[in-house]
């Protein structure tokens, strides 16, 4: 093909996917089957893991909760059966180790089957100036928020590729796309976490495996307790999100193959404003949204996560 001809089919297929884009404002996308389907959720001993498992649950899914917290992980899977999940199986999982990890999946392997969404979800925040981090914190958060990715991937991906059927569900964050005073190890791992899952994303594509879907998740504060003490300047603007509705945003994501999902809505102007203006507007913008301040009066969770 020739330089005009490729233009020309570019333009032509940038107006109609605007377009198609234009009309699913409208008309709801069809939802998949996932009845049946194995979903692996680290991180489901509290917050939107655990949501996330009971949503999951109502389309008769069978379940497998990884976390360190065991009876978080317990009440989970009680109300992920009583929700409809057609199975649940916990485990406990230190997903900052990579050996745990495979070891864990070839358990889960042996006992319950291929995974086939797998919902890397589990996370944590040191929440102090990075000067002030300990490198034992900064590398538990990498380790958990990162790491653990690239381990689940090798460990259930080539089943979903073997069959061209899976779903890879990212939990990153805001924080991975724009940089926050106060929380630079988090957002240099969320980040990491979607350039990772948009990276592996356009390997299965160039390869054909267009049957291994990646949703990427990008919240902005959700009112789980993870950042609790944060507060944001513009409710109105950046709400702190309500946890159900944002594990009922996921799964709404999963089930439509929507790749990006960003929230609140909001946030896809914020994030595409920092990408075009220029870096004074850009900081001037970032005083006026509070990212300054986050952080000032974070406490987190009064209990420790590591
Ligand atoms: N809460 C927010 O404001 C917010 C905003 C954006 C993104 N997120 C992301 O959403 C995800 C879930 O956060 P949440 O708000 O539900 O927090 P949460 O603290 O309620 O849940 C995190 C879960 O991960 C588990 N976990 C921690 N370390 C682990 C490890 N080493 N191995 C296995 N499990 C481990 C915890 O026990 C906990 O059950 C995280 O990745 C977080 O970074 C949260």
């Amino acid at each position: 093909m020739n330089f005009f001809l490729e233009t020309i089919k570019v333009l032509l297929l940038s107006i109609w996917y605007n377009v198609e884009s234009f009309i699913y404002f409208f008309v709801p996308k069809k939802k998949k089957n996932i009845a049946g389907e194995v979903v692996l959720i680290t991180g489901a001993g509290s917050g939107i893991g655990r949501l996330m498992a009971q949503e999951f649950a109502a389309y008769s899914t069978v379940l497998v909760l990884w976390d360190i917290n065991q009876e978080g992980m317990k009440e989970t899977a009680r109300l992920a059966k009583s929700n409809g999940a057609s199975r649940v199986h916990y485990y406990i999982c230190d997903c900052s180790d990579k050996n745990e990890v495979y070891r864990v999946a070839d358990q889960v392997k042996r006992e319950v089957g291929d995974v086939s969404i797998l919902v890397n979800n589990a996370g944590i925040v040191t929440g102090k100036k990075f000067m002030d981090a300990p490198d034992s914190l900064i590398e538990k958060t990498m380790d958990v928020n990162i790491m653990a990715h690239f381990w689940t991937y090798k460990a259930f991906l080539p089943a979903m590729i073997a069959n061209n059927h899976g779903h890879l569900v990212s939990i990153a964050s805001s924080a991975g796309l724009i940089g926050v005073n106060g929380l630079a190890d988090y957002c240099a791992s969320k980040f990491a976490a979607v350039g990772f899952a948009e990276s592996v994303g356009l390997e299965l594509l160039a390869t054909g495996k267009d049957g291994v879907k990646t949703t990427i998740v990008c919240p902005y504060f959700i009112n789980t307790g993870m950042f609790d003490g944060c507060q944001t300047k513009w409710p109105k603007l950046l709400p702190i999100l309500n946890p159900d509705y944002v594990a009922k945003k996921i799964i709404h994501a999963v089930l439509t193959d929507q790749v990006y999902l960003l929230l609140p809505r909001s946030m896809y102007l914020i994030a595409g404003l920092k990408n075009v203006l220029n870096m004074k507007q850009a900081i001037v913008l970032g005083q006026y949204l509070g990212a300054f301040n986050l952080m000032d009066t974070f406490r987190g969770r009064s209990r420790k996560q590591e």
